[in-house]
């Protein structure tokens, strides 16, 4: 199945901006009458957010990296297939807060061997690449300020600490020189508006 939309997935560590960016880009997109979708992972679909709130809330050992690799697969698959392919097939941008970069990051770089059972699942149930991934990137101790400052229920990640998002923030950086064909990595220390001109512009030339 060839799909006729566009599929663009935003990673980076949390509070990087992310979510502000994607809906400062929708609107963008929308003013240039594109037909754009919002969609989270884990989430997007009623069973993935299902699976998010096992995720995300709780204790930081409440799963092991093995465990959450198979939980966030599983929701991404669903997400896919019910949310994301339909509004590629209708022609939609797909705008997607976060994939399976996050799952490479996050679980892969949790032990030995971990990448590749991340890899080895994402090729057998899910086979599906954004056409560009947009990573933010930013310095830990000021993101972390900024996610914390949210209060929400959905801090087992977070909870992690600087360190842990310090070991991402350089592994986005590498992933992006592993697939230099679809991601490009922007500086999330501008100012909203700045950043988000910045993803537009670059947004509309992949675009045309
Ligand atoms: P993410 O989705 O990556 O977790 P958010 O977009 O929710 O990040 O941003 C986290 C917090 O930081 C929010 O309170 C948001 O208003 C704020 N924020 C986002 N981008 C910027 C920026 N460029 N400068 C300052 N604050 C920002
Ligand atoms: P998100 O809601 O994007 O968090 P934030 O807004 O703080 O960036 O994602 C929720 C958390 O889930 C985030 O801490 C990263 C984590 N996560 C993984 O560990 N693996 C994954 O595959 C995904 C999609 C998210």
């Amino acid at each position: 199945m060839r799909e006729k939309g566009y599929f663009i997935s935003f990673e980076g560590i949390d509070g990087s901006g992310k979510s502000t960016q994607i809906k400062k880009l929708a609107r963008f997109l929308e003013s240039l009458d594109f037909d754009v979708i919002i969609t989270r992972e884990p989430g997007g679909s009623v069973g993935g957010e299902e699976i998010r709130n096992l995720l995300l809330q709780g204790q930081v050992d409440r799963w092991s990296a093995e465990t959450e690799i198979l939980l966030f697969t599983a929701a991404r698959r669903d997400h896919l297939e019910r949310i994301i392919l339909p509004a590629l097939d209708e022609g939609k941008i797909v705008l997607c807060d976060r994939f399976t970069d996050s799952t490479r990051m996050y679980q892969g770089m949790r032990g030995p061997n971990l990448r590749n059972l991340v890899d080895m699942l994402n090729e057998k149930v899910i086979n599906h690449d954004p056409d560009l991934t947009i990573i933010i990137d930013i310095d830990p101790k000021i993101s972390l300020k900024r996610a914390k400052s949210r209060k929400t229920a959905e801090e087992r990640f977070e909870d992690f600490g600087v360190e842990l998002q310090m070991k991402m923030r350089k592994g986005f950086i590498k992933l992006a020189k592993e697939f230099t064909n679809r991601i490009e990595v922007v500086n999330g220390h501008q100012s909203v508006d700045k950043l988000a001109q910045h993803i537009c512009s670059l947004v509309k030339a992949k675009l045309s």
